[in-house]
């Protein structure tokens, strides 16, 4: 079952948000989903404090078992298995990727962070030649605009298709929801429309989202069946 990892080493790029967003959709759609909190900030761990049905999919790391061995019983066990590493590239971040069948770099698309986003992909590349194995990725924009396309975000957009690193068509839109979802502790589908604007449109490009990941998983793992 494919293994999921949201990595960049820079802080704030949506590892978190990407990652409860996907694991609730797929879980509310009734797929059966985990989500390790690898980041020592237990961002994850904390919006689990809270009443959401999905609760459960959060798993934290116990300090005496090793990542890779915890992914490997999740991975058994469950039909998604996603994991939200810390915003530096450490340990968790190499051991996560070692056993990633698809990593997704979220980013704004903005040209600082972009940068950064190029030091994620030549950390996933070493490890692509650590491991002698390729390691599917792809980076989301998170945080754009559902209107238009800046001019900054088109520049960025073929930047990235040029030096060929795979992108998701769709992106995170900047959506209250999406934070709401953290200041609530709860799912997209757990928030209330009327304290939340624009939760519809929220939801419609979460599942989006989710569809288009469902699609690149069932590409790369028909490639190396
Ligand atoms: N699509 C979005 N719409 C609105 N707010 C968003 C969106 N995506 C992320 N955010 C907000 O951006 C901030 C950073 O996101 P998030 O915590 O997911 O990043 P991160 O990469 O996990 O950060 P860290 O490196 O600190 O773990 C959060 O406050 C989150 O609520
Ligand atoms: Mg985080």
């Amino acid at each position: 079952m494919p293994v999921i990892v949201a990595a960049n080493p820079k802080g704030g790029s949506g590892k978190s948000t990407v990652s409860i967003v996907l694991g609730t959709t797929l879980s509310a759609q009734g797929a059966s989903v985990r989500v390790i909190d690898a980041d020592p900030q237990r961002t994850l761990a904390r919006w689990a404090e809270g009443s959401s049905r999905f609760r459960d999919i959060v798993v934290t790391p116990s300090q005496t078992e090793d990542l890779t061995v915890l992914i490997d019983r999740l991975q058994s066990q469950f039909q998604f298995v996603f994991i939200d590493v810390q915003g530096t590239a450490n340990q968790e971040m190499v051991a996560a990727m070692s056993r990633a069948d698809l990593v997704l770099i979220p980013m704004q698309a903005k040209t600082a962070d972009a940068e950064v986003a190029t030091r994620a992909i030549s950390l996933l590349r070493s490890q692509e030649n650590l491991f002698k194995r390729k390691i599917p990725h792809a980076i989301v924009f998170i945080r754009t605009s559902p209107i238009i396309v800046t001019r900054e975000e088109k520049e960025i957009r073929l930047n990235i298709a040029s030096a060929g690193v795979p992108r998701f068509t769709s992106s995170l839109n900047e959506r209250t929801a999406f934070s709401h979802m953290f200041a609530y502790k709860c799912s997209l589908g757990e928030l209330n429309a009327k304290d939340t604007n624009g939760l519809d449109a929220a939801q419609h490009n979460a599942v989006e989202l989710t569809a288009e990941m469902v699609q690149l998983l069932r590409k790369h793992l028909e490639a190396v069946a």
